[in-house]
């Protein structure tokens, strides 16, 4: 299905997430696929934000959680998904780097400077700040969303809310087959 998404016209942040939730129920309609639906996500996640924020935010994209390791494997680890921006980490651990946090406490990280967070991992030594929210489905992670952005301060409390709101809407949105 070709969906009818207009650009997003917001003049500011608040007003951007609104447009942003009927975007991505836009481009969602009919669709469960979740390689679809998130790359067409993140596409409207990038080019939206850097226009209405005019911030040079250089990465949004998912980590799902990888199912390539041994069925005896205790680890949980995540694996590089649909993203706009340069090439990225293929695989991170549960618990580690900012993403890995997320996923192993299941709780946003919202960084103001990556340099304050033991253990970034920096895919993209121009990224400065960073925030990463989990996917949740039943209770389990599933993946994150995350975004890097080339200044400290890139992502406040508004984008945590909003970016929230995508990620609960994306885990219902989606069939999870090759993840779960
Ligand atoms: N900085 C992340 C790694 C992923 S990239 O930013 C795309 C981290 O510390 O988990």
């Amino acid at each position: 299905m070709t969906p009818n998404i207009s650009a997003s016209t917001a003049s500011n942040k608040a007003e951007f997430y609104q447009d942003l939730e009927l975007q991505i129920q836009g481009v969602t309609d009919g669709q469960r696929n979740w390689v679809t639906n998130l790359a067409n996500s993140s596409a409207l996640i990038y080019h939206g934000l850097r226009d209405v924020t005019e911030k040079p935010i250089n990465w949004v994209g998912f980590y799902v959680l990888d199912q390539s390791l041994p069925p005896s494997s205790t680890k949980e680890a995540l694996i590089l998904g649909p993203f706009q921006g340069k090439v990225a980490c293929t695989n991170i651990d549960f618990g580690r780097g900012v993403c890995g946090t997320a996923a192993a406490e299941a709780r946003t990280m919202l960084v103001k400077d990556v340099h304050d967070f033991p253990g970034h991992i920096a895919c993209d030594a121009a990224s400065n700040s960073e925030i990463v929210v989990p996917l949740v489905l039943d209770g389990r992670v599933i993946g994150v969303l995350d975004l890097d952005c080339e200044v400290t301060e890139g992502f406040d409390e508004v984008d945590q809310a909003g970016l929230e709101v995508v990620a609960k809407y994306l885990v219902q949105a989606c069939d999870w087959r090759g993840v779960i």
